[in-house]
């Protein structure tokens, strides 16, 4: 069904609508191979899967979870994941419909009653390889099934989670499930390159115009990723404090000495291509440091004394996040002392 309905979003801008797979990078593809190639495997891409195509349900068919009187089960039937909550008397039964996230940090999901959309109050998480709360909601004290299998999502926050997590889901304000293409696209960054390739592709060249995002200031484009990763402007204004802000990168970064809006060297782009998987190996990241800690590279810069290697592992410390199951790296660049208190 989603099938015929991404097509039909496709064919309104791919004068090659032959193509084999109905994915939208394939209208940039043929032009821009490198970036096409490559970001299909981000974590990015998949930041949204339908519980059709999710490979942690389809490799975990049945997956259990038990909360005092409360007991959780997803069980795949075909290509379907049904959700149910009992308590001995009644029973809640629905067919999952979304799965947000890869489940590093976990996977939660949205389920549809009568066009109310619900997050469910159990997530995947792929340490210890298993249910548990969705964050947060271990603190809500259901009063019957329907309640201990998951929450309203209202309107707006529906809408923000679509937004961040796939494309082309939300149109003038509104959120348009029967458009959504699950996860981030080429499009949902650049977003004005529909009518680009467009133009490209049929040879009238009005409108062709791109915005360069290569061209962001180190400032813009933390901004840029924190639509999405947050800002330093909504986390301080949030007054989110303590290791909960360890997740939002661009606001840990910019309260780094190391940081400096002006200098691409230490924008998120200088560490991380959007369009690649995220690197794990640390000492990869080494020349990015030492692109200003070394001698005569920087005015301010200092070289280290203890170590001309490994620098993040001791700089960019990991920590724990609780109820994330999940440790973040800490973009707060620094010297870590043990006496230290996370600084906020
Ligand atoms: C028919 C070929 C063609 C297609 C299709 C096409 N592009 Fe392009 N694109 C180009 C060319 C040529 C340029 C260089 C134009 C320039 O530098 O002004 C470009 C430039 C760009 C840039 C700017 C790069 C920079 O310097 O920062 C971006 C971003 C981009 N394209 C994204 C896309 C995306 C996303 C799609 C798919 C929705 C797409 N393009 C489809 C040919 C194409
Ligand atoms: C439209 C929203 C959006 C934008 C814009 C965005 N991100 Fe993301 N990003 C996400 C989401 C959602 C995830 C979580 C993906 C998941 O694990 O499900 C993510 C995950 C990541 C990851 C971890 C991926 C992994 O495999 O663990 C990195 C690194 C990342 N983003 C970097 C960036 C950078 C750098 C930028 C800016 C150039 C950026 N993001 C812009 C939404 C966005
Ligand atoms: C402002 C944008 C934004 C909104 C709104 C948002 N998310 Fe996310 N979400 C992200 C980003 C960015 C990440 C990646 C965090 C990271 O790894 O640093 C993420 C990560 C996740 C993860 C963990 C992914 C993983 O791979 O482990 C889940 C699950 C998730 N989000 C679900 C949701 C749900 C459900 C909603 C709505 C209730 C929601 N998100 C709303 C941006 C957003
Ligand atoms: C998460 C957001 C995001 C997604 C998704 C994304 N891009 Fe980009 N893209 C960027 C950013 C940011 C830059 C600028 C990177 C830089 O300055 O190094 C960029 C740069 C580019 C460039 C210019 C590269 C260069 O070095 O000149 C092209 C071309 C491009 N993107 C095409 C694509 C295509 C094609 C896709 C889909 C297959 C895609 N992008 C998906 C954020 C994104
Ligand atoms: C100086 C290098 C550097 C810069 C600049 C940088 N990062 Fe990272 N980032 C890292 C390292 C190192 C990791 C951990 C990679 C791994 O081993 O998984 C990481 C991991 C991440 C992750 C995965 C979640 C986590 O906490 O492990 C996200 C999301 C992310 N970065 C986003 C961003 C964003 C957004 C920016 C810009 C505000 C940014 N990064 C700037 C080095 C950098
Ligand atoms: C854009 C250049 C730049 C990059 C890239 C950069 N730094 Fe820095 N860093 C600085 C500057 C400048 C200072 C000193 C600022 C000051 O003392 O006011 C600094 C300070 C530091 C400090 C001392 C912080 C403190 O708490 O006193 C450490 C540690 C550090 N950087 C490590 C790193 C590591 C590790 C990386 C790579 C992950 C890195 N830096 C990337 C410019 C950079
Ligand atoms: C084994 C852990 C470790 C590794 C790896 C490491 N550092 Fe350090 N670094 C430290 C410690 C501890 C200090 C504080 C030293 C002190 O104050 O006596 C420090 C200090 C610094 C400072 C402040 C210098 C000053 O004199 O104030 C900078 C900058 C720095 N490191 C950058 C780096 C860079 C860049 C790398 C990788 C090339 C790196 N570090 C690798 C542990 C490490």
């Amino acid at each position: 069904m989603t099938g015929v309905q991404v097509i039909a979003v496709l064919s309104t801008f791919i004068p090659f609508a032959g193509m084999a797979s109905p994915q939208a990078s394939n209208s940039c593809a043929s032009c821009h191979p490198a970036q096409a190639k490559t970001q299909s495997a981000t974590g990015m891409a998949h930041a949204l899967e339908l519980v059709e195509a999710c490979e942690i349900l389809k490799t975990h068919p049945v997956l259990v979870f038990q909360e005092a009187a409360f007991h959780f089960q997803i069980t795949r039937q075909g290509d379907k994941s049904i959700y149910t909550v009992t308590d001995g008397k009644r029973t809640f039964r629905a067919p999952l419909r979304w799965a947000f996230g890869l489940g590093s940090a976990g996977q939660t999901y949205v389920y549809e009653i009568n066009g109310d959309l619900f997050e469910s109050r159990v997530s995947f998480y792929s340490s210890p390889g298993g249910l548990d709360f969705t964050m947060g909601d271990e603190k809500i004290k259901p009063q019957n099934v329907e309640e201990a299998a998951g929450r309203p999502m209202f309107d707006r926050e529906a809408r923000q989670c679509f937004g961040c997590h796939s494309t082309a889901s939300v149109a003038r304000e509104t959120l348009r499930l029967d458009s959504m293409i699950p996860g981030l696209q080429c499009f949902r960054c650049h977003s004005d390159s529909e009518r680009h390739a467009l133009a490209l592709t049929s040879g009238d060249l009005k409108g062709a115009e791109v915005r360069k995002l290569t061209k962001m200031s180190t400032e813009q484009t933390s901004d840029f990723c924190g639509q999405c990763h947050r800002t330093w402007q909504q986390v301080s204004l949030s007054g989110t404090l303590g290791v909960n802000n360890v997740r939002f990168q661009p606001y840990r970064l910019t309260n780094s000495k190391c940081y400096d809006g002006a200098d691409r060297r230490i924008g998120c782009v200088a560490c991380h291509d959007p369009h690649q998987e995220v690197v794990h190996q640390v000492s990869w990241y080494d020349s990015k440091c030492t692109a200003c800690h070394a001698a005569a590279a920087h005015p301010a810069a200092q070289v280290c004394k203890v170590s001309k290697k490994d620098c993040v592992t001791c700089h960019m410390p990991r920590i724990d996040l609780p109820g994330a199951h999940k440790k973040f790296t800490d973009h707060q660049i620094r010297i870590v002392r043990n006496s230290d208190p996370y600084p906020n």
